[in-house]
């Protein structure tokens, strides 16, 4: 047996009697306390959970915050309970803010990503034959919603990983400016952060409002961009509860989005423009739960956080990597969490999806081609670990795969 030292602390055991790659990272060797406790924290998974990208496990703190509102309403009244909530819901939006380098004012909440998205498009004042530039990488449900919206499309210039090109992108703000660009900071489908802080500043010097979706991002890589516009979703990497969502602005978009709102909009009790393009009727009970998943995030420290998820999204992929019957999506360097592995031998995605469940108590996802139409050709299977996957984890996924 032969010892073979990668590049993210991640060493290879190559067994050549049995010609199967044994990979391991350090930290099986060597656990970081950290990473454990992000795990002792949470309740015990009932098999491998490596479906991050769907949605993340919430901590117990998490699912605290959450029953303990909803209690509370069931004892105090409703809106008795959101009056005596007031300072922690206050809370969540300064932690939400600080995470998206957003003001607290400008933090609207909402029940999902594609709601932020629509909530944003009804109340920005479009002219006719406005258009948005995007990226190949585009998650497919937002295309179909800005053409829902009447929106013109317009291509983003990319490297051959799919990266928006600076100079073209600066190129095309001069020559002919869309009426906005949208990115995808973290796609879904495949490992791919687009550089939004560099995408911001050209954006910022063109005047051209720079909108991001951060769904992907949020808790996974770092979010206080610069962006006009930023929204997400509380479920997926910062482990917050389902059926929350957050749409933050910039203050320089405030004028701009007020100009669209009409009275039934506005709320007596807080006239920023965060409370003017909230839900009215909401799960505040989620709300709160998402403000201690962003305040935990913080108290752990996100460049940590951050730096381990690109760490275990390359260990993934180096690990699988070694697999004969699944390809590797690339760029297989990128600071992401979420690999996509395409069948080589034929395999059908759906059912080694509901296999690796069923028999191996593995959640995956089985990615469609609607996630990023323009950027995808076939099924693919996504694998999203968290902060705490294991080197052995990562082994029995690669056996799992070996053997279907
Ligand atoms: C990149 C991206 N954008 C938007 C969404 C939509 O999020 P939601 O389901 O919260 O509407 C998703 C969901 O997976 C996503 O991955």
């Amino acid at each position: 047996m032969q010892l073979v030292p990668g590049s993210i602390g991640v060493f290879q055991l190559w067994d050549q009697r049995r010609g199967i790659a044994c990979l391991a990272m350090e930290t099986s060797t060597d656990p970081d306390p950290r990473w454990e406790s992000w795990r002792r924290a949470r309740p015990e998974p009932l098999g491998l959970h490596l479906d991050t990208a769907a949605a993340g496990r919430s901590s117990r703190a998490v699912l605290s915050a959450v029953s303990d509102h909803a209690l509370l309403e069931a004892r105090a009244g409703a809106y008795v309970a959101q009056e005596m909530a007031a300072d922690a819901l206050a809370a969540s939006r300064a932690a939400i803010g600080r995470l998206l380098g957003m003001p607290e004012g400008g933090i609207a909440f909402v029940e999902s990503a594609s709601v932020a998205l629509s909530t944003l498009l009804q109340a920005w004042p479009f002219e006719q034959g406005a258009t948005v530039a995007v990226a190949p990488s585009e998650w497919g449900p937002n295309l179909a919603t800005f053409t829902r919206h009447g929106l013109g499309m317009v291509d983003l210039r990319v490297d051959a990983d799919g990266h928006v090109d600076l100079a073209e992108l600066e190129d095309l703000l001069a020559s002919s400016p869309p009426s906005m660009v949208h990115i995808t900071q973290v796609a879904s489908h495949r490992p791919l952060v687009q550089p939004a802080t560099e995408i911001a500043t050209v954006c910022r010097q063109a005047g051209v409002p720079l909108i991001v979706d951060a769904a992907q991002a949020l808790g996974h890589v770092d979010t206080a961009t610069g962006a006009d516009i930023i929204y997400a979703t509380s479920r997926k990497w910062l482990t917050g509860p389902r059926g929350v969502g957050v749409l933050a602005a910039a203050p320089q978009c405030s004028d701009r989005l007020r100009a669209t709102l009409t009275a039934s909009h506005q709320d007596p009790a807080d006239e920023t423009i965060g409370a003017a393009l909230s839900s009215r009727e909401a799960h505040l009970a989620g709300r709160l739960g998402l403000g201690r998943a962003a305040q935990d995030l913080l108290e752990m420290g996100p460049a940590a956080v951050f730096e381990r998820l690109a760490a275990v999204g390359r260990a993934t992929r180096r690990i699988l990597g070694s697999l004969d019957n699944w390809r590797v999506i690339g760029p297989t360097d990128e600071a992401s969490a979420i690999t996509a592995l395409e069948p080589a031998a034929g395999q059908d995605v759906m059912g080694v999806r509901s296999r690796l469940l069923r028999d191996h108590g593995t959640v995956t996802t089985a990615q469609q081609v609607f996630r990023a139409p323009r950027d995808m050709s076939s099924l693919t299977l996504r694998v999203s670990p968290h902060v705490d996957c294991t080197s052995d984890d990562l082994v029995r996924l690669r056996e799992a795969l070996a053997s279907l």
